[in-house]
């Protein structure tokens, strides 16, 4: 999960829309767990809106509000949580009540629910070694234990997941990447435990540790992930499948290779890149290598702000018919990003929202410099894409989404290879050359945060950053 600055007030302007997810029913019925995600809108707009004027970076740190959230509950009786999922990552935690964070004046905690591990009756204590920390520098640490968990309509009797007795979000996380990059392995040097997929696998709700994936367009509220299971409904053939990445053989990231860029007719950098991206939900923004965003902000006309390391660009580009999109190509299959799923509104909770010098609305634009972090295919770039994570296998399969569709129709996934149902396997895979990095790179704090994040494209873009100045909050 690498969060990004600035679109904490986005959230406020995204419509409030709901429609569930509907599984077939009867004799038939597939072995797949379907849930709803939804975005969701800020919690305290008006506080939210004086700390990002007084310090734009501290507010970047936090922009878990148009993350994608799914509602689960914990413990005996059960208490309701709202969790992001996030397939950077492989631990879930929540948050307890009593910590310092969640009872500072705020309230931080409530909206998203809490757990105390003494109040539930099912609750069992494993270790007091959890403690996870993501690029932006947020984080949490506590206890791992062991309770019930249900989501989406479905009880886990027993499933291990990290307790923040000391956090700094006030939402839980719900990991659902390879065991092997649970911190209780990274950091504890531990065996995996199965985490989500893992145990929903293990209990036999599904079949295989895979799921897909279908966050629907920026103006819809709500999209759905589903466990064992793809909708193809949901997406326009045909459905490509190609191998994930390794690090030494080690499959610990959801990564794959991306192989060329292309805005409109342009294409950005090298025709044949070869560059490991993470396919990360819990990251809003898209990060690139340095030299392709400084391409991508000249063609575009974005100016960057070197403080937020993000770039603004006129909202009236969202509407510009004539504007080019950006196409992404793995091998084989192709995602192209309309230009309109590349810019986020910034409206303010006062109604206020960020001009340029000239009065016009400044948008922020979806796509920011990587610098010495990884390459992260975020939210801008997953909207546009129906996506099937393989674990099992090691795969991944990508299709353009078909947004909106109401139409569902699931097919289980099964267990072996070619186990996605109608994926066509991509024949010459190319295997990246750049932007693997070892095991656990994305979780430590070592890695570059947003801030450091942007050193390259600061350079890059000089001309940009004055002319950021003129970008009036
Ligand atoms: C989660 O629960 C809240 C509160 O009950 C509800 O408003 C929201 O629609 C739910 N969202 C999802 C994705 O289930
Ligand atoms: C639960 O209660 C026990 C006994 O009172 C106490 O020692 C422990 O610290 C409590 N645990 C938590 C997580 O609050
Ligand atoms: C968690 O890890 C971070 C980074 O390694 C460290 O600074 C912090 O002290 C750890 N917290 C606990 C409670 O062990
Ligand atoms: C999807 O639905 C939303 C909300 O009704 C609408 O604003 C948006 O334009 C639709 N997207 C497409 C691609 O039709
Ligand atoms: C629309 O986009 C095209 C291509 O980027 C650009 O040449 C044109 O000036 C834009 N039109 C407006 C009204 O901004």
């Amino acid at each position: 999960m690498r969060k990004s600055s600035l679109i904490a007030a986005a959230a406020a302007t995204f419509a409030h829309v709901t429609h569930g997810l509907s599984l077939p029913k009867g004799r038939h019925e597939p072995r797949v767990l379907g849930l709803e995600t939804q975005r969701r809108a800020p919690r305290n707009p008006v506080h939210r809106d004086k700390l990002r004027k007084r310090d734009t970076l501290e507010v970047g740190l936090d922009n878990e509000e148009t993350l994608y959230f799914i509602n689960g509950t914990v413990g005996t009786p059960p208490t309701s949580v709202r969790l992001h999922i996030d397939t950077g990552s492989s631990d879930l935690w929540v948050n307890t009540p009593a910590s310092e964070f969640c009872t500072s004046a705020s309230n931080p905690c409530a909206y998203a629910g809490t757990y105390s591990a003494n109040s539930s009756s099912t609750y069992q204590y494993i270790a007091s070694n959890f403690n996870i920390s993501y690029v932006d520098g947020s984080g949490a640490s506590g206890d791992y234990v062991s309770d019930t968990v249900t989501i989406g309509g479905q009880t886990i009797g027993r499933l291990q997941f990290g307790v923040g007795y000391s956090s700094t979000n006030g939402q839980g996380i719900l990991g659902i990447g390879y065991p092997l990059n649970e911190v209780q392995v990274g950091r504890a040097g531990l065996q995996p435990y199965n985490n989500l997929p893992a145990q929903l696998v293990a209990d036999g709700v599904i079949q295989s540790m895979a799921y897909s994936i279908w966050l629907n367009d920026l103006d819809a509220n709500t999209g759905n992930i589903l466990f064992g299971g793809v909708d193809t409904e949901k997406y326009i053939p045909p459905l490509m499948s190609l191998p994930v990445e390794s690090a030494s053989g080690v499959y610990a990231e959801l990564m794959v290779t991306l192989t060329r860029l292309q805005l409109g007719e342009q294409i950005i950098g090298s025709p044949d890149l070869a560059i490991a991206v993470l396919l990360d939900t819990g990251s809003s923004l898209t990060y690139l290598p340095d030299p392709l965003v400084s391409d991508i902000y000249a063609a575009v006309g974005a100016v960057f702000d070197s403080d937020a390391n993000a770039a603004y660009v006129p909202c009236s580009l969202a509407r510009n018919a004539s504007a080019p999109s950006l196409t992404f190509t793995f091998s084989e299959p192709s995602i192209t990003v309309e230009m309109n799923e590349l810019i986020l509104d910034l409206v303010t909770a006062s109604g206020r929202r960020p001009t340029f010098d000239n009065g016009s609305p400044a948008c922020l634009f979806g796509i920011g410099p990587a610098g010495a972090g990884t390459y992260v295919l975020g939210d801008t770039f997953l909207r546009s894409a129906y996506v099937v994570y393989d674990l099992e296998n090691n795969e991944i399969a990508f299709a353009p989404s078909s947004f909106n569709s109401s139409a569902t129709r699931i097919a289980e996934i099964g267990r072996g290879r070619d186990a996605i149902p109608g994926a066509t396997r991509v024949s010459n895979p190319v295997k990246a050359t750049e932007g693997l990095r070892g095991r656990n790179a994305k979780k430590s704090t070592a890695v570059a945060g947003p801030g450091s994040g942007g050193m390259g494209i600061m350079i890059a873009c000089v001309a940009f950053v004055v002319a950021v100045a003129g970008v009036v909050f």
